[in-house]
């Protein structure tokens, strides 16, 4: 089925609601916060809003207690994710006591949960308005409503369209991210993403590769392509290996990232594309979860561990140098320690240059939080605590190697514990700490790597 695009209509209505804010505003200069939780894709709707925000005349603020405008960009990936969010949305009643004119937003994939923003709603009655993910082209009309003393309350449980056109304000620096899919189809048994998220739908390749081309005429130089399974994008009969070898060709770019890649749909085609392109860099972020088939069977990922493994010989046969990261679940339904030592075997086979590890959390609604067998608390802590010790083993392990080697990397920032040194990223993530300068900050220097540092490596700019 053929994704469904933001009627042009509704984006040029929200480009004159912006207008009209911008008018009543005045030339007054409120102040914006906005407080981000989750994933990259939430980074990224942040930018949106900011863009929307900055179209309306407002700047940013440097702290929540600046500001006249509150965001909070919710997830829900976790349960934790979502006790702080509670938490920090409880603290703006201070506030808001303090600055009776303050305007209160609550937005993001939690709030797509079921009775979640109704709950948040009612529980703080200062909150101004409350957005779902599908509602971020109408935001300069839900503004304009909150400037006319209404509450508002928008969620459309629908599976989203794509919005296209709308302003970007994108985060300081010299990398950035351009989202290239919504959504996902997947339903990983533990994952709340496909209902918050809605269904799989895929940009236009042109308006991808555009996209790209304004972000390198603002200044970066380094774009990662977004996506939850970036493997099955489909824009219009474009695979996501053509994708890249089309982004790859926009001049000025220096590095091409992406993520995330989901092992059943990672192809051969894929590797290849990633070998050729000039541009695009050795790493690959391949979550496994787990390292035993009868979980990722019950888990619903529909791969084994064999299979995972073959695709790892693929990337590094044809890949030079490429470096593999991770996330694993630990304590999922019915886990058994053996059944846990298979992920912590796994880790130590395939040598991730970082891994990312989770207690399994039970999220309502999806198949895995009605599974018998849950596995106690102090279980799943326990085998966190041993699987994050494997982790650190192997990547430590693993960055004796680069010793002696070059390569390239982009220049930060400047660490100022201790003696102060700089640091940035080869094209494989790996971090490098140099001696240098603050006025290095977004160039690519020329390094020999001369030892290692933690789980990074130092070197000296040649
Ligand atoms: N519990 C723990 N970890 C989870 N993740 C997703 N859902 C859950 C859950 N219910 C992890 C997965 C995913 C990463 C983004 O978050 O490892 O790859
Ligand atoms: Fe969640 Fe699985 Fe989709 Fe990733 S692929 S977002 S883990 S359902």
């Amino acid at each position: 089925m053929e994704p469904k695009f933001v009627s042009p209509s509704v984006i040029e209505a929200s480009n004159r609601a912006a207008a009209r804010v911008r008018e009543r505003l005045g030339g007054a200069k409120p102040r914006y916060y906005i407080e981000t939780y989750g994933c990259q894709m939430n980074e990224h709707d942040s930018e949106t809003f900011a863009g929307q925000l900055t179209q309306m005349g407002y700047v940013p603020a440097a702290s929540k207690q600046e500001a006249d405008l509150i965001m909070f960009n919710t997830c829900c990936i976790r349960e934790h994710a979502e006790l702080r969010t509670f938490g920090n949305v409880g603290f703006v009643k201070e506030l808001k006591e303090q600055n009776p004119a303050l305007i209160t937003v609550v937005c993001g994939c939690m709030m797509q949960q079921k009775g979640v923003a109704r709950r948040l709603a009612q529980r703080f009655p200062f909150v101004d308005m409350v957005l779902g993910t599908n509602e971020l082209a109408q935001f300069p009309q839900f503004l304009e409503r909150v400037m006319d003393g209404e509450r508002v309350l928008e969620i459309k449980d629908t599976d989203g369209e794509i919005p296209e056109g709308l302003p970007i304000k994108r985060n300081e620096g010299f990398s950035t991210f351009v989202n290239i899919m919504y959504g996902c189809n997947n339903f990983c048994s533990y994952c709340i993403v496909p209902y918050v998220r809605g269904r799989e739908r895929s940009r236009r390749a042109e308006d991808i590769v555009r996209e790209v081309e304004q972000a390198v005429n603002d200044g970066f130089t380094e774009v990662t392509l977004l996506g939850q399974n970036v493997n099955s994008y489909s824009g219009f009969g474009v695979t996501f290996p053509e994708l890249l070898r089309m982004v790859d060709k926009v001049e000025g770019l220096k590095r091409l990232r992406f993520m995330t890649s989901h092992p059943k749909d990672l192809s051969h085609e894929l590797v290849l594309a990633m070998a050729e392109c000039k541009k695009v860099c050795p790493h690959i972020h391949l979550p496994v979860q787990s390292g035993n088939n009868r979980i990722l069977a019950l888990m619903n990922r529909r791969y084994t561990r064999e299979h995972y493994l073959s695709l790892v010989r693929d990337l590094r046969e044809f890949v030079p140098w490429v470096e593999i990261t991770t996330d694993i679940i630990v304590g999922f339904p019915t886990e058994t320690e053996e059944e846990f030592e298979d992920t912590v075997s796994l880790v130590r086979e395939v040598g991730y240059s970082a891994a990312y590890s989770f207690a399994y959390s039970v999220r309502e609604g999806t198949k895995a939080a009605a599974m018998d067998g849950q596995v106690p608390e102090e279980v799943k802590k326990s085998r966190l605590q041993r699987l994050n010790a494997a982790i650190n083993e192997s990547v430590v392990g693993a960055n004796d190697r680069y010793i002696g080697t070059r390569g390239e990397i982009l220049i930060e920032g400047c660490d100022r514990r201790g003696e102060p040194m700089m640091f940035g990223k080869l094209p494989s993530l790996k971090m490098v700490y140099v001696k240098g300068d603050e006025s290095m900050i977004g160039e690519y220097k020329n390094v020999l790597i001369t030892g290692t540092r933690f789980n990074s490596l130092c070197g000296e700019i040649e």
